[in-house]
């Protein structure tokens, strides 16, 4: 950037947003490598000496210091009379042994730190920076954090789409892209009677089988090896979610994905949406306009879409009763309904 010369009087505006947003990633990068490390973990049996995690973890002592002095910074961890524990955050959602472990998810977003790297590169050819078929099956490491990254982020704060959905009554719900198939075992955890095919790519669908046989879930939950533009999604179904593919989807596919599910559909049944939305203009939450960025990065139709064009394309497909609903914090999905005549 060329140099200017110094103004007499500065301007009466606060420039801390810029020095935050502009060094941004470094707190982002120290929360990934403390996670890749697995610091969390060895924190998780008790405090510990700098120079002992050092060794503990084959670390160099002198920046094991530095780093772990950030992390206080942070919040992740906390530092009394020179010995390092874990704050509570990190203990309840970055420790491998917590039932609300995030560290997968967090494995996924350092997968893709490199990807944000990109963005230049994306804007000028308009093509992703990271093709999708890497984590969606062709990198077996990839795609293993990718879809327990989707398993812990239901598990840890998608705990409440059972609320937020009433399924009482229904019988047979199609989850497609259901991913891990996670909200398809909490779904018919919740509801009595109720079973789910999840319809998945087949090298998600694996890891997805693997999942669901662990937590008990595989006699409420089956896969379907498929893609959702071609396989057929059958009849009978008096539930249809649709959760986090919109994301990755254009506006047309989206419509022709609400017409697909409506058609399989009993009269009665209930199509549901659930995904991160933008309002109306596309600028708010923050989270979503960034979010945006992120699947543009590493989908070829990513995006993110407003939960009122969804409600216009349920509409449009002749479903009544839509409704949309937010998901509690701290996520910012919005949850969209509608039901077939
Ligand atoms: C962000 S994940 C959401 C997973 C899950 N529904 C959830 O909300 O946790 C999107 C899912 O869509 C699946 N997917 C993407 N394209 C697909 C296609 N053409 N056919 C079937 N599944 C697809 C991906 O494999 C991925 O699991």
């Amino acid at each position: 950037m060329a140099s200017k010369p110094a103004s007499m009087s500065l301007p009466p505006i606060d420039p801390s947003k810029l020095i935050s947003l502009s060094t941004a990633y470094w707190g982002s990068q120290t929360l990934l490598t403390a996670n890749r490390l697995g610091l969390f973990d060895v924190l998780s049996s008790g405090p510990l000496r700098a120079s002992d995690i050092a060794e503990k973890m084959s670390l160099d002592p002198r920046m094991t210091g530095l780093f772990l002095n950030a992390c206080v910074g942070l919040g992740l961890c906390e530092k009394s009379d020179g010995l390092f524990s874990n704050a509570r955050v990190s203990e309840v959602f970055l420790t491998t042994n917590s039932p609300a472990s995030m560290q997968n998810s967090m494995s996924f977003m350092d997968d893709i730190y490199a990807t944000w790297g990109d963005l230049e590169q994306a804007l000028r050819s308009g093509q992703p920076a990271k093709a999708a078929t890497t984590y969606l099956g062709n990198n077996k490491e990839q795609t293993r954090h990718f879809v327990y990254s989707m398993h812990d982020r239901a598990m840890a704060i998608g705990r409440a789409l059972p609320d937020v959905v009433d399924l009482s009554g229904r019988k047979k719900l199609l989850d497609v892209g259901g991913g891990p198939g996670t909200f398809s075992a909490m779904l018919t955890a919740r509801y009595g009677g109720l079973q789910a095919e999840v319809l998945e790519l087949p090298g998600v669908a694996d890891v997805a089988e693997e999942i669901l046989k662990a937590t008990a879930a595989d006699d409420r939950v089956s896969m379907i090896r498929g893609n959702y533009h071609e396989t057929e999604f059958g009849s009978g179904y008096d539930a249809v979610l649709m959760s986090g593919m919109f994301h990755r989807e254009s506006a047309e596919n989206c419509q022709r994905l609400i017409e697909k599910a409506t058609n399989c559909l009993e009269p009665g049944g209930i199509v549901i949406v659930n995904d991160v939305f933008a309002d109306a203009d596309g600028t708010t939450p923050e989270f979503s306009a960034l979010f945006g960025i992120t699947m543009m990065l590493t989908a070829d139709d990513g995006c993110v879409h407003a939960d009122a064009d969804v409600s216009a394309w349920m509409e449009a497909s002749g479903l009544e009763d839509v409704t949309t609903c937010a998901f509690p914090p701290p996520m910012p999905h919005r949850v969209v309904t509608g039901i077939k005549p």
